[in-house]
């Protein structure tokens, strides 16, 4: 993979877009393919995670076309539609391709196979394989049913009422994806609200989902009705850039487009609770997935505190928070994210020795990290751990240090945000 050598900035100002949300590009191939008549996809991630949710639904028979850049079509299947696949599905990199495949592949008639790579290879998935297994799907996998590959007998299921134990949009879009293919209400309560674009986008196919604080439930065998999907751009991908602007001297950055689904925004909130001048305007939205323009410019920052409820909304932008951290003037305590070590790399792990690289002075817990604010980046040698976010958040530490950085392994970042290098180099005046 292929390394990225970034220099110390200063004055970075633009407009530009990120790419469409992932976690809405995977659920738009998946609900499209299930779907009866035509769905057509605006604003597609065409990253690497999410074309092998494409590649995965080709496999089982359903007619996938793109059309332009982002824009794709999907002859739906219909929900009793899909094909065995003629070999093993593999999702390469992504938790979410795994996790939310399986629970439509429960549902199934077939014999079907799923793997990624290593890092998936890694990760839990008792979490989605009990539950799966609870609804009455054959499932096996390595360790005892934990690791992948995994091996599914699906068919008719039994509605569960799921408890999860972890807050994990994941899971809660594995079995309710499955309870489509069971008779009466599949239900999953979690701990603390996960991300609800499953839930948002059943409903906008005609599902009858309800809401319960944090208790979702499906209707299974719902006549899902193909229609247009506008994606929004990942605030994801926007926080490393909103981040540069807060942390880079002189800078002013608008994101246009961005999501800002309230179940993803514990980013904006965090910033703003560390004192970062950051307006969002122009609110829009579309199927409950609200989007707007922000614009953040460089701030002198506090430490801050995050914790329970917040983890969720917050989950995969806490790299790029330990960043910002890192150039703020006191101390920021991060806990309640062991969920973080479960991720493409063990973050905490990777957060803390990378940046202690940089010469930032950082602390490792079970659940989170405390990160002292207040030192100066100087520009090192550091590994993004095969991990897209711990890549980009490097990058964007990178332009706040002084002297040059090179990222080794850079490349991972096609996983989720094939044009970062070039917005880097355009915000860089290069
Ligand atoms: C995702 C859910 C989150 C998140 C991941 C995308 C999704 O994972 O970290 O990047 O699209 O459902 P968990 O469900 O494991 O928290």
């Amino acid at each position: 993979m292929s390394d990225l050598k970034v220099s110390g900035r200063s004055g970075l100002k633009g407009v530009i877009s990120v790419p469409g949300d992932k976690s809405i590009s995977h659920r738009a191939i998946i609900l499209g393919s299930l779907a009866s008549g035509t769905t057509r996809v605006h604003g597609f991630l065409e990253s690497a995670d999410c074309l092998n949710t494409i590649k995965a639904f080709r496999m089982m028979g359903v007619d996938i076309k793109r059309l332009a850049a982002g824009e794709i079509e999907i002859t739906g299947a219909g929900l009793s539609g899909l094909k065995e696949p003629a070999d093993i599905i593999d999702v390469g990199n992504s938790g979410t391709a795994i996790r939310l495949i399986s629970g439509v592949l429960a549902g199934q008639p077939f014999y079907s196979v799923i793997t990624g790579d290593e890092s998936v290879r890694n990760r839990p998935m008792k979490r989605i394989v009990e539950p799966l297994k609870d609804m009455g799907a054959l499932v096996h996998g390595r360790a005892g049913g934990d690791r992948a590959p995994l091996t599914i007998l699906g068919g008719e299921l039994w509605t569960i009422d799921h408890k999860s134990p972890v807050a994990s949009a994941q899971v809660k879009s594995a079995v309710l994806l499955a309870g489509l293919f069971a008779d009466g209400r599949t239900t999953v309560t979690e701990p603390a609200i996960s991300r609800n674009h499953t839930e948002l986008m059943l409903k906008a196919f005609g599902a009858d989902v309800k809401t319960e604080v944090t208790a979702v439930s499906v209707a299974g065998r719902p006549r899902l009705e193909a229609r247009e999907i506008s994606v929004p751009g990942d605030v994801s991908s926007a926080a490393c850039w909103l981040a540069a602007a807060l942390i880079v001297p002189n800078s002013e950055i608008t994101v246009k487009n961005v999501g800002i689904n309230p179940t993803r925004t514990g980013i904006l909130d965090v910033l703003e609770s560390m004192g970062a001048d950051i307006s969002v305007e122009n609110i829009r939205g579309d199927a409950g997935e609200p989007a707007a323009d922000i614009t953040a410019r460089a701030s002198g920052l506090k430490g801050t505190e995050i914790s329970g409820d917040m983890v969720p909304r917050l989950i995969d932008e806490i790299p790029i928070i330990a960043v910002a951290a890192a150039k703020a003037s006191d101390d920021t305590v991060i806990s309640g994210a062991g969920e973080l070590r479960l991720k493409e790399t063990d973050r905490i792990a990777a957060v803390a020795a990378e940046l202690t690289k940089f010469g930032v002075s950082i602390e490792e817990t079970t659940d989170g990290m405390i990160i002292h604010g207040g030192s100066g980046l100087t520009g090192t040698e550091c590994s993004s751990h095969g991990d897209h976010r711990i890549a980009m958040s490097l990058s964007i530490a990178a332009l706040a240090a002084q002297g040059e950085t090179v990222i080794r392994d850079a490349g991972w970042i096609e996983t989720s945000y094939p044009q970062f290098a070039q917005t880097l180099n355009f915000l860089c005046g290069s």
